[in-house]
């Protein structure tokens, strides 16, 4: 069963999809990476809205318990399989390619993965769209501007980043998966959006070993009063979008008749220091932990912050949870589950 907050989060992006949402019923979605944090809500809103969806998923970061609601209604289909040689045998009309290591320290220990999964999985993925005639949807990254000198960064901006350092194997897979897939929208005429993500968080995102991302290491940190580990002097910024607002704006670029063929940046521009997230996170957990300053990861970015004008005007999309509503739904389903 969907637990309480992550269900009512599902109804709100359901109720702001609203009718366009139609467009999903008697529809086969692919989802690939559908039992990680941003896949396993797609899957759920693809469902709700009455599609059939099957998951392809190898497991290396989702979680079973994400989905396993899903698994029995006859509408679900979980497939074990790296997306990089997965052959179905069925057509869909809708392939969503979300599967990829997405935490920085995860991503950095296995580059050869992370570049594989954004470079022959999104071919894979493209000719699976093609052979299938669906219109397909890719999760890029702000990670593509790298350390941006265009701030709020918009669509058009080219990017600042290091091709051949740690980070690379996660921005230049992601770039070269942009490429791949504008070369299929000229080549074949493709139907393909791209949205570009900006840090997203709230239940379902790991905290544990090198899956963990800022927030919810942080909240971890905080609810069990260990030190909260902040990188640098902790002056870099970031902009952090509540997961209903990030998964209501993959929808809708999914279903916008005018979102084909275009890049979308989906973040929330409410810019933040990491320091003053650390504190946040200590004020609203009520923790004593202390903020533990660490070393800078190379090639870190010093500021991120989306231009969002772009989704505004071809979506009617803009976030509207507050960072601190967002992290307090966040904190409250780390209690509910006991899990720190
Ligand atoms: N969460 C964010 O803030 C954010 C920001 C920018 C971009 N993105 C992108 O969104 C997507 C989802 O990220 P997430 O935060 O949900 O991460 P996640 O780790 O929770 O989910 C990724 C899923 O993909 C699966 N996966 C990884 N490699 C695979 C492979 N080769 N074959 C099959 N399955 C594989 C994992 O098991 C997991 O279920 C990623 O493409 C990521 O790059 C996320």
């Amino acid at each position: 069963m969907l637990d309480g907050i992550v269900s009512e989060d599902v109804e709100s992006i359901v109720s702001r999809i609203g009718n366009m949402g139609k467009a999903l019923e008697t529809c086969k979605v692919l989802v690939t990476g559908g039992a990680g944090f941003l896949g396993s809500y797609i899957c759920d809103v693809v469902n709700k809205l009455g599609a059939d969806v099957v998951c392809v998923d190898d497991l290396s970061s989702g979680k079973i318990e994400n989905i396993d609601h899903l698994l029995g209604s006859g509408k679900f289909t979980l497939i074990k399989a790296d997306v990089s040689s997965f052959e179905p045998n069925e057509k869909f009309d809708y392939v969503l390619h979300v599967a990829s290591p997405a935490a920085p320290e995860e991503y950095q220990s296995k580059p050869v993965d992370t570049m594989r999964a954004n470079s022959v999985g999104t071919l894979n993925m493209l000719e699976v769209a093609r052979r299938s005639d669906a219109r397909m949807l890719y999760t890029s990254t702000s990670e593509v501007y790298g350390d941006a000198k265009a701030l709020p960064t918009p669509e058009t901006y080219w990017g600042n980043v290091n091709p051949i350092g740690p980070r690379s194997c996660y921005d230049e897979g992601k770039r070269f998966s942009e490429a791949l897939i504008m070369a299929y929208i000229r080549q074949y005429g493709l139907d393909v959006r791209i949205v570009r993500i900006f840090n997203s968080f709230g239940p379902r995102m790991r905290y544990d070993g090198a899956y963990g991302r800022v927030v919810s290491k942080f909240i971890n940190q905080a609810l069990s009063r260990r030190p909260i580990t902040v990188y640098g002097t902790g002056r870099q910024t970031r902009s952090f979008c509540y997961i209903s607002d990030t998964i209501t704006g993959i929808t809708l670029a999914l279903l916008n008749e005018k979102a084909r063929g275009e890049v979308i940046n989906i973040g929330n521009p409410h810019e933040i220091t990491i320091l003053r997230l650390a504190r946040l996170i200590k004020r609203i957990t009520d923790s004593d932990s202390k903020i533990m300053f660490m070393e800078l990861p190379p090639d870190d970015p010093k500021r991120r912050v989306p231009d969002i004008r772009k989704a505004k005007k071809l979506l009617g999309w803009k976030p509207f949870v507050k960072l601190e509503d967002g992290l307090k739904r966040t904190v409250e389903w780390y209690k509910l589950r006991g899990s720190v």
